[in-house]
């Protein structure tokens, strides 16, 4: 069944003009912003501050597929879009994606490693996240500084208060308007990681990337770094149950954007 026939015999297929319409911006339109690829549609926002949205959540809960979706479903809103993702949304962010999800990289110490997600974060945030904020552009951004919150500070037990002047200036200061943690329980993002290393296995060699590798102690503490974020700002980050379909959640992003996005 393609794609759209599935989503039309589902259980969203009342809903089907607001699905033709993400269906027909999937096929039609192709919005990247970081690193790699640049296209943008008619801009819609007159000149006002652009909105920041950013996808959080432990790896395995869908979140690129997330990302694409609402992409797509903005820009068939008529929104321009700066689709990008940390690490990696620069030309320099993605040599250091490179070394941080390495499997050479296996011995890096928890502080270089720090170091790097926030060098590629401040490269991302001059180069692409801020320009396109002031073009009144939406920035919808896989991973941003939550992430590293979560996997450095709370998961790998880094003390950051000593970075927190210098990274006042250069972070703090361009919070996300809001953010979508998609959390689901840990088997089964486990298992959904694990089908996907078999799938890199049989095509890449088994490079899977040392991240990635990591244990299921390691995604249980940084999932608990995510739970402690999302109550320590419940105006900003929202929960999202990303073990529902895909559609449904989807359905649920644009549901909370509608309420609270300048201009939906
Ligand atoms: P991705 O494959 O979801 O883009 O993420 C790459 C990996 O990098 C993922 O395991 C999460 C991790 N990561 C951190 O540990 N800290 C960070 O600040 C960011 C942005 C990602």
């Amino acid at each position: 069944m393609t794609l759209l026939g599935a989503v039309q015999a589902g259980p969203l297929g009342r809903l089907s003009a607001d699905w033709m319409r993400i269906l027909f911006s999937l096929i039609n339109f192709s919005v990247s912003c970081g690193y790699n690829n640049m296209k943008h549609t008619m801009d819609v926002s007159g000149g006002k501050r652009g909105y920041f949205i950013t996808l959080e959540g432990i790896d395995g809960t869908g979140k690129s597929t997330q990302a694409q979706l609402l992409a797509r479903s903005l820009v068939s809103r008529g929104h321009t879009v700066c689709s990008t993702r940390e690490p990696g949304g620069t030309l320099i962010g993605s040599r250091l994606r490179e070394v941080l999800l390495h499997p050479d990289s296996r011995d890096m110490v928890p502080v270089t490693e720090l170091l790097l997600f926030l060098a590629d974060r401040v490269q991302h945030l001059t180069q692409v996240i801020r320009p396109a904020l002031a073009r009144g552009e939406v920035v919808l951004c896989d991973r941003y500084h939550d992430a590293t919150l979560a996997y450095q500070q709370y998961a790998r037990g880094l003390d950051m208060t000593p970075l927190k002047d210098f990274l006042g200036a250069e972070i703090d200061s361009t919070p996300p308007d809001i953010t979508f943690w998609l959390d689901m329980p840990l088997e089964q993002s486990m298992a959904r990681m694990a089908l996907r290393d078999k799938r890199l296995g049989q095509t890449n060699g088994g490079d899977e990337g040392r991240l990635e590798t990591e244990r299921e102690g390691f995604m249980a503490r940084v999932q608990a770094g995510y739970r402690e974020l999302a109550q320590l700002h419940p105006d900003r980050i929202l929960r999202v149950d990303a073990a529902q379909p895909a559609e449904a959640v989807a359905g649920e992003l644009l549901t909370a954007l509608a309420t609270r996005m300048p201009g939906f």
